[in-house]
């Protein structure tokens, strides 16, 4: 895996696109969200936020290769990558980034985790969308798969709609396929992937979790507004409700300002992916599982989880054909 200027993605692997993240890419990604925030409170390092000069590599190549930061030095396009399918992975792109993406002759996929932002994603020219509900692992939004589906894929049938968030097996996709969608895209299940290099402590966190214990960071006031991440309840997690509370105190009482308050919740898991995926440590680190990994009990050849998925998925169907003979 290619080495990354961004912590926390440079050891995580990503099977569904095959792809490191590198600088450039993130910028479409989760961390966007919180330099425009970190800009909002003045740090000098997000000085200009995000408004960099708009690179070619603003994406997340899908399965060709990594692009290793070469948006720090020089201006790639899409297509001199190589790759012809990009995807806005985390954020929600201006339509200026999406028609670049596309004027480099790529297919550009993006995310949608309400109906409104798949209205405008489609509006802006995208080829295809992932809509991802908020069972999903990592970063989240707060609509579920099931009314995602309704909301969008019964909706939407202009552009191809895969699915994401809490699909855990094979039947599941063949369903999703049924009901129109594109195909699937899953995180959770192949952390266990014998390929996927995060900690064996993560791994074995993982096995052993139930659906329920992978819950979404809590929010205690809209005066301290936290970006929702679904990962393992742990000690982590329970410290950052703790601060928040604190910080609710303090704001009340006028003893810290807000933007002292809201810094201190955004650096809280600066890190913390990798602190648990690459060094192990579950309790202080932060453990992003959908949940799905409630379904999952052990660690398998990737070969082996997509051999199980295409299984079961022809079960499903053949199963479904009886049924309507
Ligand atoms: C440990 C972990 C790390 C993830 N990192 C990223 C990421 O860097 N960028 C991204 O777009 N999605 C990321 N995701 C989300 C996945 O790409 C995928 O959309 C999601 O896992 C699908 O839902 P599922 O977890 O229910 O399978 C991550 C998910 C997990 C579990």
């Amino acid at each position: 895996m290619a080495k990354s200027s961004i912590e926390w993605t440079e050891a995580t692997w990503n099977p569904v696109t095959g792809c490191t993240k590198v600088s450039p890419g993130c910028r479409n990604c989760y961390a966007e969200r919180m330099a425009r925030r970190l800009q909002v409170m003045g740090q000098p390092k997000y000085v200009d936020g995000f408004e960099v000069p708009i690179r070619d590599l603003d994406l997340e190549i899908t399965g060709v290769r990594s692009l290793e930061n070469a948006g720090d030095t020089e201006s790639l396009t899409l297509s001199e990558t190589g790759a012809n399918t990009g995807v806005f992975a985390g954020s929600i792109p201006r339509q200026t980034e999406v028609q670049k993406a596309k004027d480099s002759g790529a297919k550009v996929l993006c995310f949608a985790s309400t109906e409104s932002i798949a209205k405008r994603m489609i509006e802006y020219g995208a080829d295809a969308l992932i809509l991802e509900g908020s069972e999903a692992g990592g970063h989240i939004g707060h609509v579920s798969t099931a009314v995602l589906l309704q909301e969008i894929l019964f909706e939407f049938d202009s552009v191809p709609v895969f699915v994401a968030g809490g699909i855990g097996t094979g039947k599941m996709i063949a369903h999703l396929v049924l009901m129109g969608a594109a195909g699937a895209q899953m995180g959770t299940r192949f952390v266990l992937a014998e390929e996927c290099n995060a900690h064996p402590r993560f791994k074995d966190v993982f096995i052993r979790a139930r659906a329920r214990e992978a819950i979404s960071t809590p929010q205690y006031s809209a005066k301290l507004p936290v970006v929702s991440v679904r990962a393992l309840n742990n000690h982590a997690m329970t410290h950052f409700g703790e601060l928040q509370l604190e910080l609710i105190q303090q704001l009340k009482a006028g003893t810290i300002g807000r933007q002292e308050a809201q810094y201190k919740v955004e650096e809280y898991w600066v890190g913390s992916l990798r602190n648990a995926a690459v060094d192990g440590d579950v309790e202080h680190g932060s453990l992003m599982a959908g949940q799905s990994v409630g379904m999952l009990r052990r660690v398998q050849p990737l070969r082996d989880i997509l051999q199980e998925l295409v299984d079961e998925a022809d079960r499903a169907i053949t199963d479904v054909r009886g049924r309507l003979a």
